[in-house]
């Protein structure tokens, strides 16, 4: 294939991603882990997996950076998952540390290569990848809010037995207990959920998808969500790839819109070549926009403790 995407961290989140890749044929693709054996085995399983699957992709599996030299994107997924009773921030010293070494290795390889970050605490990966990379603020992105709109837009779909493909929704904010998920925004037909529900099942819905993540971690016991966090890294990665101009809501680093300033959070933005190509600034109503600020207070908390730790 003419394009490239490392996926690093070949574990749960990692190896569904390469599959996912691979099967919609978007890329050659490298699964890369510090675990020996693992991204070789997991990759090789996918080879032979592609003549049942119909598609000519290749995937590589390494332990060397090496094998990801010159790619269009590096999707980061190493790091450790939650479990049980942990928050997305216990995580943050571990993955800090991992997020700093992975991307070094990985940003000096591919020094035009866009970088989607999926580690937790999403929102201060993405700082800390930023801040190594030293790469400019268009091609460090996060992904949380396409994942955490996929959970609304199910919930929405099942509350109203309509077909997922007739929902649109927005969340924006930090990918934490604080984000903000926008029922003005969120349509079933072009139409405001707003006015398909009652103000207390739409309050439901929202409280579901924010706790979203928690509830697959008390259900997995042992790790956190994949499908869903893969099929979103996805969708940002194919952006990206055919240059589709498609707005989507990722983490993104703002200076000044949305009156915040130095800060990656989520927001609706355009996805082509070149990463975020614009950041939509939509307008929001004063609820709506303390919401936002209250996220990004919660985050700014979580990008100075990463200041500490360092
Ligand atoms: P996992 O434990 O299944 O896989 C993580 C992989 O990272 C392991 O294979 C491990 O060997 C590898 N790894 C650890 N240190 C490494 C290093 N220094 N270099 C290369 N590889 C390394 O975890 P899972 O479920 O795949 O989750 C990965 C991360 O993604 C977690 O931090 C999780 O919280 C986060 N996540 C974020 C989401 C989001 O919405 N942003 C959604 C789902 C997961
Ligand atoms: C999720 O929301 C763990 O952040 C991950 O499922």
């Amino acid at each position: 294939m003419d394009k490239k995407v490392t996926v690093i961290g070949a574990g749960n989140v990692g190896a569904t991603t390469a599959q996912r890749l691979a099967e919609k044929e978007l890329c050659d693709v490298v699964l890369i882990d510090i675990a020996e054996g693992l991204p070789q085995g997991k990759a090789l399983d996918l080879v032979e997996a592609a003549p049942i699957e119909k598609h000519d992709a290749f995937v590589t599996g390494s332990n060397s950076y090496d094998a990801s030299a010159g790619s269009d994107i590096i999707i980061i997924t190493a790091g450790i998952p939650r479990k049980p009773g942990m928050s997305r921030d216990d995580l943050i010293k571990t993955n800090m540390n991992i997020m700093k070494a992975v991307t070094a290795e990985a940003a000096r390889r591919s020094p035009e290569v866009v970088l989607i970050i999926v580690s937790n605490p999403l929102d201060a990966m993405c700082h800390v990848a930023f801040d190594t990379s030293g790469f400019p603020k268009n091609r460090v992105i996060g992904m949380a809010g396409v994942l955490d709109s996929a959970r609304f837009r199910a919930f929405i779909a099942m509350e109203l037995n309509v077909s997922v493909e007739n929902t649109h929704a927005f969340v924006l904010g930090g990918h934490g207990d604080t984000m903000v998920p926008l029922p003005r925004y969120s349509t079933v037909a072009g139409i405001p959920i707003t006015e398909l529900m009652s103000a207390e099942k739409i309050e439901a819905l929202v409280d579901r998808t924010r706790k979203g993540g928690g509830e697959i971690v008390s259900l997995l016991k042992t790790g956190s969500a994949f499908y869903a966090p893969s099929a979103a890294a996805v969708e940002m990665a194919e952006a990206i790839l055919k240059d589709k101009k498609k707005i989507l809501p990722c983490a993104a680093y703002l200076e000044g819109e949305y009156g915040i300033n130095g800060l990656f959070i989520g927001v609706p933005v355009k996805l082509g070549k070149n990463g975020v190509e614009e950041i939509i600034q939509i307008k929001l109503t004063d609820d709506e926009n303390a919401a936002l600020q209250q996220s990004a207070d919660a985050v700014r908390n979580l990008v100075a403790d990463l200041k500490k730790l360092a």
